[in-house]
């Protein structure tokens, strides 16, 4: 399966944050945003991404990022000339999909909790052959975000926008596995009243085939988006307090890699080596011992 960062868009929430600057490219803590998602496509074994972001911004993920081979992974780059919706991005993104299944993540959003690797595992299997798998998170206010309903027996019934009367509490997070139909179905859509391609048009596609799953996390487990300045500070107080309580870092992009194989110990040591004047360079060499 291949992967798609979603990382556009102009944030003027975050104003002057993002005058001239990238909301994905903030700092999370001790790390750019984009790495948190970026982490997650690769706990999920996905080894091919595309970075979709806006003219103005695209230059600077790839300065960021480079095509990928550090990690022993590839990296892709398409510009989103306008942020036209979320379900854009299977189509910009379909040459690189090249007909195989993809997963969608957002360059916002933040995941973290034991059985996470499993649960990504599972929705990649899921959907390999037919079908599509989002998830659900219990929010105190879901009307920001997509909500999805179920009935006694946990089956999917509705999905809906940003809902003025949620029918549940359980929000859609910005995490996305599909088929090899995704581009097709995100082709076909029309705009919304807003004039976006919504993700939720396109979920719904899979909802009246009857082929989406919903995998629901639970309240253990922390879901995270930086949308504002508030919850931009949340998220670097949350890695602050995970990573100085276990010594453990969040979203260590290069570690992962090792750890799924996809670089040498020698290669971690050498990443290190370039950086032993930081914390995290010193992080990755004494991942060794
Ligand atoms: O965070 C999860 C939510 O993300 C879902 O629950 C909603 O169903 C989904 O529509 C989306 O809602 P948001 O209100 O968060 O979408 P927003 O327009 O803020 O876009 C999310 C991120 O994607 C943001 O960082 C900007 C980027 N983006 C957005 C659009 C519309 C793009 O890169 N291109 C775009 O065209």
């Amino acid at each position: 399966m291949k992967g798609i960062i979603l990382a556009g868009g102009s944030a003027t929430r975050l104003y002057p944050l993002s005058k001239a600057l990238s909301k994905q490219m903030m700092p999370v803590y001790d790390k750019p945003m984009i790495y948190y998602p970026l982490s997650t496509l690769m706990l999920a074994g996905i080894r091919e991404v595309l970075i979709i972001s806006t003219p103005r911004d695209l230059p600077m993920f790839r300065d960021l990022l480079g095509d990928g081979s550090r990690l022993g992974m590839t990296f892709q780059y398409v510009v989103q000339e306008e942020p036209n919706g979320l379900a854009q991005a299977f189509v910009l993104g379909a040459d690189f999909l090249n007909g195989e299944p993809g997963c969608l993540i957002l360059g916002d959003n933040l995941f973290y909790g034991q059985g996470f690797t499993a649960m990504l595992q599972h929705a990649k299997e899921q959907c390999k052959e037919k079908g599509a798998c989002i998830f659900g998170y219990y929010v105190k206010d879901p009307r920001a975000y997509g909500v999805v309903e179920f009935d006694a027996n946990c089956h999917v019934v509705s999905i809906e926008e940003k809902p003025e009367n949620p029918k549940s509490q359980y929000a859609v997070p910005g995490l996305y596995f599909y088929d090899a139909t995704v581009v097709d179905k995100a082709a076909k859509l029309k705009p919304s009243e807003r004039g976006e391609y919504e993700i939720t048009d396109l979920n719904k596609c899979y909802l009246e085939e009857g082929t989406l799953h919903v995998e629901l996390f639970g309240r253990g487990f922390a879901w995270l988006d930086t949308g504002n300045c508030e919850s931009l500070l949340e998220a670097s107080n949350f890695v602050a307090t995970i990573q100085n309580r276990q010594g453990f870092y969040v979203s260590c992009i290069e570690e992962i890699a090792w750890r799924n194989g996809w670089i040498t110990t020698e290669h971690l040591h050498q990443l290190g080596l370039e950086h032993s004047n930081t914390a995290y360079g010193n992080y990755l060499i004494q991942l060794l011992h």
